[in-house]
C-alpha cells in the first residue's frame, strides 16, 4: 500500500490522547496559561463546579487554537475547528492530489460520502437513504423552497426570527411565482402552535422556521415540533426546519422534531469544515420534495434518448464534484464530538447559560432576549443592551479592544455571546464584565 495512503488510513488518534496547544497572544493571562492544558477555571471551581468536568474541557478545548488567541463567543456565526478536523482535511487533500483520478486514491475518497450519510444519519436521527450532503445550511434551505410548484397566491410561513438565509428565498419565490410571506412571532416567550395556527390558511403550503434562533436562540422543543408537524402533516403542508444552529448546540433528533426537511451546517456548532453541510428529507417525503437543480449524481439510471431515474434516496439532492476533504473533515467532527460526548456537551452548555443569566442579572442595565428556561435556551445567547449602546460599535470594541469576540444580531441594541462547550466562565464573566463596562 502507498505510505501516504496508509498513514492517512492509520489516523486514529483521539483528542484526549493529544498535547494541548499552549495559548497565544494577549488573552494568555485570562486562560491561565501553562495552566492545567491551558485553562484557568479558578472562578467556576470556586462556585463549585464539578472539576472532573473541568478537565475534560480543558483537554478538548486545549485543541481549538481559535479558543487560546480570543474569547471565542461566534459559534453560531462560523465554529473554530479543533486541530483534529484542520489535520484531517490537510491529510485527504494530501492523499486525495497524488492521484484524484486514480482508483488507488479515487476508491478511498470515494468512500467520503456514503460514510458521511450514514454518520450524520446515525448521530441526528435520520435514515442514511434521508440524509442529502450540501455545502451550507442555505443550500439546503433553497432547495426545499423551490420543491413545490409555486402558485400565485400560495403562502409560506416564517418568522420574525429568522436568519436571511430562510428569508431571501421567500422573497425571490415572492417576487418571481407571486407567493405570499407570513409571519409568525418567535420572540421568546409566545405559543409556537398559537403563532402557527393563528396564520393558517387554505393557500399555505409550507412552513418554514429555525430549530434554533441565531436573533434570539430560542429552540423549537421537540416536543412541540412533533405537535406542529402533526398538525401541518394532515393538512399536506410541508414543515421545513432551518437547523443552522441545531446540531452540536442542541440535541437534534430528526425523526423526533417531526419536520418534513431538516437543513443544516457542519461549520457552526459541529465545528467542522466551512463549506459544510447536509439536508435531511424524510423518506416518504421524497418525491414530493422535488429538484430544481439536478446534475451528474442526482440520477441512478439516464440514457440520451430522454429517459432517466432519480437516486432512490436524499443522495439525488446532490450533484457535480464535491469537496470531498471537506466532507471528511466534517466526518472527523462529529467523531470528536461524539467522543466527547454530545450529552456532555449539552449538559456543559446549559450549565455555562445558567452562570451567564446569573451575570446578566447581576448587572444593571442589561437584560436577556433569549429564553430563560431549558429546553427552550440554547448556547445562542443574546443581551439587550441599555439605550445609547450600539450592538454593531460595541462588537468592534470588544474585537479590537478586549479580544472578545461576539456578533451583533437582528435588532440594533442586541448583542449574541455563542457559547460551546469549550467556552469557560471566566470568559463569561470577562464578557458580561467588558459590556457593562462600555454601556451600563
Ligand atoms: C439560523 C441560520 N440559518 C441559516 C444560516 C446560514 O448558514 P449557512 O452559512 O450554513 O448557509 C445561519 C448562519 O448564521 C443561521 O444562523
Amino acid at each position: 500500500m502507498n505510505p501516504s495512503r496508509r498513514r492517512f488510513l492509520g489516523q486514529s488518534a483521539r483528542w484526549a490522547a493529544l498535547a494541548p496547544v499552549v495559548p497565544v497572544g494577549r488573552l494568555a493571562a485570562l486562560h491561565g496559561e501553562g495552566a492545567g492544558a491551558g485553562v484557568s477555571e479558578d472562578a467556576g471551581a470556586r462556585r463549585g463546579n464539578n472539576l472532573a468536568q473541568d478537565a475534560w474541557v480543558a483537554r478538548a478545548r486545549a485543541r481549538i487554537p481559535a479558543s487560546s488567541g480570543s474569547v471565542y463567543m461566534q459559534t453560531g456565526g462560523i465554529g473554530p475547528s479543533p486541530i483534529e478536523v484542520i489535520d484531517e482535511v490537510k491529510d485527504r487533500l494530501d492523499f486525495q492530489n497524488q492521484g484524484p483520478a486514480h482508483p488507488d486514491y479515487a476508491t478511498d475518497m470515494a468512500r467520503v460520502e456514503p460514510d458521511l450519510r450514514a454518520q450524520l444519519g446515525r448521530v441526528f436521527g435520520a435514515e442514511t437513504d434521508e440524509v442529502a450532503l450540501t455545502h451550507s445550511t442555505s443550500e439546503g434551505i433553497s432547495i426545499v423552497a423551490w420543491s413545490l410548484n409555486w402558485q400565485p397566491g400560495d403562502e409560506v410561513i416564517i418568522s420574525n426570527i429568522e436568519h436571511p438565509a430562510n428569508v431571501v428565498p421567500w422573497y425571490v419565490l415572492r417576487d418571481r411565482y407571486g407567493i405570499v410571506i407570513r409571519e409568525i412571532d418567535l420572540s421568546s416567550g409566545t405559543h409556537l402552535l398559537d403563532e402557527v395556527r393563528a396564520q393558517l390558511s387554505a393557500r399555505t403550503r409550507m412552513v418554514s422556521i429555525s430549530h434554533v434562533s441565531r436573533n434570539n436562540g430560542r429552540t423549537i422543543r421537540t416536543d412541540e415540533s412533533a405537535e406542529l408537524g402533526r398538525l401541518l402533516r394532515a393538512r399536506g403542508i410541508r414543515y421545513h426546519l432551518d437547523g443552522a444552529q441545531g446540531p452540536g448546540c442542541v440535541i437534534t433528533d430528526f425523526r423526533s422534531l417531526g419536520c418534513d426537511c431538516y437543513s443544516t451546517c457542519g461549520h457552526k456548532w459541529l465545528l467542522g469544515p466551512k463549506g459544510t453541510g447536509a439536508l435531511f428529507v424524510r423518506r416518504e417525503a421524497l418525491d414530493d420534495v422535488q429538484l430544481s437543480w439536478a446534475g451528474s449524481h442526482s440520477h441512478a439510471t439516464m440514457d440520451y434518448e430522454g429517459n432517466y431515474t432519480l437516486l432512490p434516496s436524499a443522495a439525488r439532492y446532490e450533484f457535480g464534484t464535491r469537496a470531498l476533504a471537506d466532507f471528511a473533515g466534517l466526518g472527523r467532527a462529529v467523531d470528536w464530538m461524539e467522543d466527547i460526548g454530545l450529552g456532555r456537551i449539552d449538559d456543559r452548555i446549559q450549565s455555562l447559560v445558567d452562570h451567564a443569566i446569573e451575570a446578566v442579572d447581576a448587572t444593571s442595565g442589561l437584560t436577556m432576549t433569549s429564553p430563560r428556561t431549558r429546553p427552550d435556551r440554547s448556547g445562542v445567547f443574546v443581551l439587550k443592551l441599555p439605550g445609547g449602546c450600539d450592538a454593531t460599535a460595541l462588537y468592534n470594541d470588544l474585537r479590537d479592544n478586549a479580544g472578545i469576540l461576539a456578533s451583533p444580531v437582528r435588532q440594533p441594541r442586541d448583542l449574541r455571546l455563542s457559547i460551546h462547550f469549550f467556552n469557560i466562565r471566566d470568559e463569561i464573566d470577562a464578557a458580561v464584565a467588558a459590556i457593562s463596562e462600555r454601556c451600563a
